[in-house]
C-alpha cells in the first residue's frame, strides 16, 4: 500500500470560525490516516518560504496578512494517493468553482478566505511536510486499515 503523505493546513479563518473539527473529520471519514498535527501563529519567514511561489503575485501581500492574522492548524494526512485525493476533498482554489460536497463547496465563498491548504504535488508536500514538521512526523501502524485497504 502507497504510504503517500499530504499537508493540509487549515488556514486563520478555519480556525476562528471553528471548522478545524469538520474539516479533520472530512479526511478521517476517507480513511486518512493522521500522521502529525500542530497549532501555530506562522510567521513571515515561514509563510513566504511556505508560498516562494507566488512572492510576485499580487495578491501576495494580502495573502500574508491574512495568513498572519491568525493561528492555523498544519497537518500530515497518509494514505493511498493522499495528494491528489487531498485537493479533491478541499475542492477548487476559488471556492465559487468548488462542488457542494467538497470542504470549500460547504463551507466558503471567497478566494482569499478559502479556509484550507494541500499539497499540490508529491514533490511539494515532501517539502511542505519539511518546512511545517522540522521535527518530523509519526508513523504507526493502524490495524483498521484492513478494513480501508
Ligand atoms: P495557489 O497556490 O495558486 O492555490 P492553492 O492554494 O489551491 O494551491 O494560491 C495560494 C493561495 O493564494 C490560495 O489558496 C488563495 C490565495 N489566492 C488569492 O488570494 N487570490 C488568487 O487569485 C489566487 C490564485 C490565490
Amino acid at each position: 500500500m502507497s504510504q503517500e503523505r499530504t499537508y493540509i493546513m487549515v488556514k486563520p479563518d478555519g480556525v476562528e470560525r471553528g471548522l478545524v473539527g469538520k474539516i479533520i473529520s472530512r479526511f478521517e471519514q476517507r480513511g486518512y490516516k493522521l500522521a502529525a498535527i500542530r497549532l501555530l501563529k506562522a510567521d513571515q519567514a515561514l509563510l513566504s518560504q511556505h508560498y516562494a511561489d507566488l512572492a510576485e503575485k499580487p495578491f501576495f501581500p494580502r495573502l500574508m496578512a491574512y495568513m498572519t492574522s491568525g493561528p492555523v492548524v498544519g497537518m500530515v494526512w497518509e494514505g493511498k494517493d493522499a495528494v491528489r485525493t487531498g485537493r479533491t476533498l478541499l475542492g477548487e482554489t476559488n471556492p465559487l468553482n468548488s462542488a457542494p460536497g467538497t470542504i470549500r463547496g460547504d463551507f466558503c465563498i471567497d478566494v482569499g478566505k478559502n479556509l484550507c491548504h494541500g499539497s499540490d504535488s508529491v514533490e511539494n508536500a515532501n517539502k511542505e511536510i519539511a518546512l511545517w514538521f522540522p521535527q518530523g512526523v509519526c508513523s504507526y501502524d493502524r490495524p483498521s486499515d484492513r478494513l480501508i485497504y
